[in-house]
């Protein structure tokens, strides 16, 4: 199984351009169906396809005319009519995919086998296995692609130094799919180089980093820049010299500029080492106090990288109020498509109908780029969980339009991927988009997040990190739960527009989904639809648990293919142990504190 174009032949071991590349795809896969290809290279990344009497004509720019291709073969193949007249472009300039691949062939939040790029602390991988995922990511428009982890350590460094000749090869492989590599970098990398400090405004250090970039850039001319992860979770950054971080991702994007490259800075920054007494730090503040001020002080070729949630991709958060301030900034959106704390792509869940309800909250137009933590891996079906492919499919899609509709992207991708009666095709779909609001239902209730195993994040531990340092506090207690973040608690709600202060603000006006977000509310609180918050609660696990049971049917009913049937049926045994888990401990937490019985007098284990 090789994903969502499994059905496609090979590609041969070298392709000149991303034209000719365009051409081999038309061929292969619409045979007898006459495609004429116009480069016109002022169209860049867009194109147009028209429908001729023959048969099509797709123009574009370089990597335009490849996108054109697989818009239109993957509309015939998945049984959609081509309009006359097909024509687009890419809403974001940098639609990234950030592996989290370390050196010796791990992978940080991996869940589908060891790195494609990386074994025995050298970069080594499979030619074939490029060309294929090159293939996967420009089918939809995907054109970046960090290979190493934000977490940079030794031997990780030597990606600028002696693995530089093979990073050059491997991105000589990707370069006909319109793919560049990005590499992430360790801000005090001089420091291995007999300089004594890493401060970005000393005269050394700045020298460094130009002699690297000019040798990075002399081996990989089209690399499309740095990725960096500073002063955030241990690693090292500016603020060990009392610089801000605009100096820091300033003195990087200098280096890089003569050779058109972006440093890509991410805004991951917060207290990790926070004492859980101490209520003054409310950890989703972080992000907005650490950058808000610099907004409009960083180069033209930095590009903020913010996770779409103040916290850290849980399966419910507000957009981050940072997506909102900056508006002299580049800014980069940052998704994950790895399941770290949605089911380790062993639960199902398919992401679109989260990243639509957080443009729904986010004009587009707020980003320029879009980056998404990989769930690849070695694994041969390349996600792990076959159908988590769905998520990588849908990801470009609305990297290159966030109007993309969810139900629409999925059930191309289905149709690409399995070859169903219609009734069965409707039936994954649906049952797809399902899986987002069921895993939210049996895990941390309505908008309170974590309550996971601390650190691997699989499966239900209501106080795992209640009396930690990470800063992830529900303070359930017997009378009530969630935090205050209005004017009169931590004053979160503040960094947000008057409008959505008023909205979230009050707890009548709150949307449920939000309200343990932004609230800290007595068991007995009476919601919109009559129910008790603790009602609401069971209610909602035993649900999940319910909606679990049936998806397990309804996808044991559906004729997948091997290996695929086998690895889906595995998984979803485990799901179901899962949601199982989650409910009871759950449920059991909450009654525990509260002595509220269930009004329905389900089983709730004591
Ligand atoms: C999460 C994740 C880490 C990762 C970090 C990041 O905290 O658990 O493994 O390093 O995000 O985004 O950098």
């Amino acid at each position: 199984m090789k994903a969502w174009l499994h059905s496609f032949p090979d590609l041969p071991d070298t392709v000149a351009s991303p034209a000719d590349l365009a051409r081999l795809e038309l061929e292969s896969a619409l045979p007898g169906t006459p495609c004429t290809l116009e480069h016109v290279p002022a169209m860049g990344e867009s194109y147009r396809v028209e429908k001729t009497a023959a048969g099509y004509t797709v123009s574009g720019g370089d990597s335009g005319l490849l996108y054109g291709a697989y818009a239109l073969i993957t509309r015939i193949l998945s049984g959609e009519s081509v309009p006359p007249v097909l024509a687009s472009a890419p809403k974001y300039g940098l639609r990234m995919v950030d592996c989290w691949d370390n050196p010796d062939g791990t992978i940080e939040r991996g869940y589908s086998g060891r790195s494609l790029f990386f074994e025995g602390n050298r970069l080594v991988y499979d030619p074939a296995r490029m060309r294929e995922l090159g293939r996967l990511l420009a089918s939809v428009g995907l054109n970046v692609l960090c290979i190493n982890n934000v977490n940079v350590h030794f031997p990780g460094q030597l990606l600028l130094e002696d693995m530089l000749p093979e990073a050059a090869a491997l991105a000589d492989i990707f370069r006909p799919f319109g793919i560049r590599l990005m590499f992430s970098i360790d801000f005090s990398q001089p420091m291995r180089h007999g300089i004594p400090t890493a401060d970005p405004l000393d005269s050394a250090v700045q020298a460094w980093w130009k002699e690297t970039a000019a040798r990075v850039w002399t081996a990989i001319p089209d690399l499309a820049g740095f990725l960096v992860k500073a002063d955030s979770e241990g690693r090292p950054g500016p603020f060990t010299y009392n610089r801000n971080h605009a100096e820091g991702a300033n003195m990087l994007a200098e280096a890089v500029k003569p050779y058109g490259g972006i440093i890509v800075w991410r805004c991951f920054v917060y207290n990790c080492r926070q004492d859980w007494r101490d209520r003054t730090v409310d950890r989703p503040k972080a992000a907005f106090e650490h950058y808000a001020w610099l907004d409009g002080q960083f180069a033209d070729n930095v590009i903020l990288q913010i996770k779409h949630g103040p916290f850290d991709f849980q399966v419910r958060e507000p957009v981050s109020p940072l997506l909102l301030a900056m508006k002299h900034t580049n800014l980069a959106m940052e998704l994950q498509l790895a399941q770290e704390y949605t089911g380790h792509q062993i639960d199902l869940y398919t992401m679109i109908p989260m990243w639509r309800e957080l443009f729904a909250e986010m004009p587009a137009d707020n980003i320029m780029s879009i980056a998404a933590v990989s769930n690849l891996g070695r694994d041969a079906n390349y996600t792990g969980h076959p159908l988590a492919a769905v998520n990588l499919f849908t990801y470009g899609l609305l990297a290159w339009d966030p109007d993309t509709d969810a139900e629409a992207s999925v059930s191309r991708w289905a149709r690409l991927t399995y070859d169903f009666t219609p009734e069965q095709h409707r039936c994954l779909v649906s049952l797809l988009l399902s899986t987002r609001r069921t895993y939210e239902k049996y895990t941390a209730p309505l908008g309170i997040g974590w309550m996971v195993n601390p650190h691997d994040h699989y499966g239900p531990n209501p106080s795992g990190y209640e009396y930690d340092l990470w800063g992830t506090y529900h303070k359930a207690d017997r009378n009530a739960v969630g935090i205050d973040r209005t004017a009169s608690g931590t004053g979160y709600l503040e960094q947000y527009s008057a409008d959505l202060q008023e909205k979230y603000g009050d707890p009548a006006t709150c949307p449920d989904l939000y309200l343990l977000f932004y609230h800290r509310l007595p068991y007995s609180f009476v919601m919109k639809d009559g129910r008790t918050l603790i009602q609401r609660i069971y209610d909602d696990h035993f649900e999940g648990l319910e909606e679990t049971k049936a998806l397990a049917e309804a996808i044991a009913a559906l004729p997948f293919p091997e290996p695929d049937r086998a690895e889906i049926f595995r998984r979803m045994e485990l799901q179901l142990r899962d949601a199982r888990e989650w409910c009871d401990i759950i449920n059991t937490f909450f009654h525990r504190l509260s002595g509220v019985p269930d009004t329905h007098g389900r089983v709730i284990y004591d």
